[in-house]
């Protein structure tokens, strides 16, 4: 082994040492430009081999190229080693300027929305929210509202009961009697809340809602709860939509009406949903019986005053043409999203 040999090997040794211990690509760079530049160790050794005899300058050139390619390819692996080791310590990839991921955004349910809505038609026009027990005593869903015994509202086949005196209500009409318990007139309340029976199809679940309303006073007349009722359906469905009061039977209300609105879907032309009639009923109604005032000990040749309850699914049924009942209960979201 010559002298200019055992030089390029220490140029190997002494380079691989360097470039192994850099610590960042400018350190790299110097080495690259030390050993590989134009002025560079190898370089001058390449140069230093023409005034040698071709057979040593043959060898020894082959030597000094297989030491820069492999100088190059050491060079090559550090740099990527310190690129990688800056990424990681950089932690993970962060664009910032991506969009953000959209949370789906819930809403209320329709029947939340309706209920609402009624609850603040009736504040508007001076009625104070209340609410009570959907567990009920048979004294308060029946006996207090004057519904005899014998009634068949009582039957085991529309109420669930859970012994003699223990039932589901079956209307928020307790709440009337509830309410007079423990006030004095005047009184004027809505009681909105779950109600049950045993029915269902189209049209009927075993739980729906009613918002159930109440106004007593002296000198309450028929025409206050015409006017009163009016007033709710045309904030409800529109100012030019027909209001119709029926004669009808409540055993807690005497005289007793039903309410009907003009067709919201044929307008009163007369359609499937309105049965051909014009007309849809969404209101029961009367003036409180004074049997029921007796029971709260009012004194009926004082006050006066009238009862109603409607149906919150019925309502938002026809208010949006919804034909089964059951999709309030469901929870599909493609349905739920409409509204
Ligand atoms: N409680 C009756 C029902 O559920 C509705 C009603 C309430 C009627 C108040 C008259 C007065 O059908």
């Amino acid at each position: 082994m010559t002298f200019k040999d055992r030089e390029i090997q220490e140029l190997q040794e002494v380079g691989l040492k360097e470039i192994r211990a850099a610590a960042n690509p400018e350190v790299l760079e110097g080495l690259r430009v030390k050993y590989l530049g134009r002025k560079g160790a190898l370089t001058q050794i390449l140069r230093s081999l023409g005034q040698m005899d071709p057979q040593a300058r043959r060898r020894l050139g082959q030597e000094a190229n297989t030491v820069k390619q492999t100088l190059e390819e050491a060079l090559a692996q550090a740099l990527a080693a310190i690129k990688e080791a800056a990424r990681r310590a950089a932690g993970p990839v962060l664009d910032v300027t991506l969009p953000g991921r959209r949370h789906p955004r819930g809403r209320l349910h329709p029947l939340t929305q309706v209920n609402r809505e009624v609850c603040d038609i009736f504040l508007h026009l001076g009625f104070e929210t209340v609410e009570g027990p959907e567990v009920e005593l048979d004294y308060y869903n029946f006996e207090a509202l004057n519904i005899p015994a014998d009634h068949p509202a009582r039957d085991m086949q529309d109420t669930f009961y859970f012994n003699d005196r223990v039932l589901l209500r079956t209307h928020t009409s307790p709440m009337q009697i509830r309410v007079m318990e423990k006030r004095q007139p005047p009184v004027r309340v809505i009681a909105p809340g779950r109600v049950y029976r045993r029915d269902s199809d189209l049209t009927h679940t075993p739980m729906f809602h009613q918002v159930e309303g109440l106004l007593v006073d002296k000198g309450v007349t028929f025409a206050d709860l015409k006017g009163v009722l009016t007033a709710f359906l045309h904030e409800m469905f529109g100012p030019e939509v027909g209001v119709r009061f029926r004669p009808s039977y409540f055993p807690f209300t005497e005289p007793s009406a039903e309410v009907d609105i003009e067709c919201v879907i044929c307008r009163g032309e007369g359609c499937r949903v309105c049965k051909v009639t014009g007309w849809l009923e969404v209101l029961g109604s009367g003036m409180v019986h004074p049997a029921v005032f007796e029971a709260v000990g009012y004194d009926p040749e004082v006050y006066n005053g009238f009862a109603f309850g409607l149906g919150i699914e019925r309502i938002a049924m026809l208010k949006y043409g919804i034909d089964d009942i059951r999709l309030f209960f469901e929870n599909d979201l493609r349905f739920l999203r409409q509204f």
